[in-house]
């Protein structure tokens, strides 16, 4: 999937684009239909909210899971941002958030960059997300919200949250989030909320400031993101589990564009369980250079 001129000019200007309904219901389906099992296991990838069986995200489907394995290498997600950064791309992170119904909680204001940057020492911004929608998202399920811009600010300060929810966060304070807002427009703009039927898709730029609030809705907002990092901006430290931060550098080849419709043989490294290896951590730096 090529990006046009004004996608490229929209991208540098707000720090995001948006693709409503990019993926067809079908191939939503073929992903949809494997969640519940996954949300099921007891492992360590499954990350639940907190006093909750609710799972907040599921990390590291890519490496279990045939459809999530197909999806991690489609080119309708992978291509723009190999685009957008100009060069071959590893997966750093792969998540399927659940924000489920009633019980999905909040994430704070952050940066992506800012987490990436102080816990595994990636070197620059050059690494993005690209969220796509499993179910429809809309004003009342928690959609994500995004400051338009922020990314032009670069790494801004940020405190390592450790209480609000059960997955610590590298979050920015409240003077900042209003600064910010009230510099992109305030009532006017200063907060967007890309909202859409299941299959959309959402390209943004890691250092863009963004939050989600709490789905106290009946509909689930389950979506799933993957965090590409250009090749050569690989991260330096493995202080997090490897099921979290990715430590296999090797540039993703896609498949064709109708792989989730059809079978296709994909490595599936954890498919029989994750090794010891991806649970070991270390403080030290990576030292090879790849
Ligand atoms: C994230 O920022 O990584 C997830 C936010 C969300 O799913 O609402
Ligand atoms: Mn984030």
């Amino acid at each position: 999937m090529k990006l046009t001129q004004s996608q490229i000019h929209q991208f540098e200007k707000d720090g995001y684009l948006f693709f409503p309904s990019l993926f067809t219901p079908q191939e939503i389906q073929s992903l949809n239909i494997a969640v519940p099992e996954l949300y099921d296991r007891e492992e360590a990838y499954n990350i639940r909210e907190r006093g909750s069986r609710a799972v907040r995200t599921n990390f590291a489907a890519h490496m279990y899971s045939t459809p999530f394995g197909k999806l991690a290498r489609h080119p309708r997600m992978v291509q723009p941002v190999e685009e957008l950064l100009g060069e071959k791309l590893y997966m750093h992170q792969f998540k399927i958030n659940g924000k489920m119904a009633f019980e999905g909680d909040v994430w704070q204001w952050h940066q992506d960059f800012g987490t990436w940057l102080n816990d595994d020492q990636m070197p620059t911004e050059r690494a993005m997300n690209v969220a796509i929608f499993l179910d429809d998202v809309n004003a009342f399920n928690g959609p994500l919200m995004f400051i338009p811009g922020s990314h032009k600010k670069g790494v801004i300060n940020a405190k390592h949250d450790l209480t609000t929810t059960s997955y610590p966060l590298w979050t920015l304070d409240n003077d900042a989030v209003s600064q910010l807002v009230t510099r992109s427009g305030n009532k006017n703009g200063g907060i967007v909320s890309p909202t859409g039927p299941a299959g959309s898709m959402i390209l943004f730029h890691s250092c863009l400031v963004h939050a989600s609030g709490s789905n106290l809705s009946p509909w689930n907002r389950v979506s799933v993101y993957l965090s590409l990092c250009a090749v050569s901006n690989h991260i330096r430290r493995f202080k997090r589990p490897e099921y979290i931060a990715h430590r296999d550098f090797t540039p993703i080849i896609c498949l064709p564009d109708d792989c989730l419709l059809k079978d296709f043989e994909i490595d599936l490294p954890w498919k029989n369980g994750m090794p010891q290896s991806a649970l070991v951590t270390n403080d030290l730096e990576h030292k090879s250079i790849t």
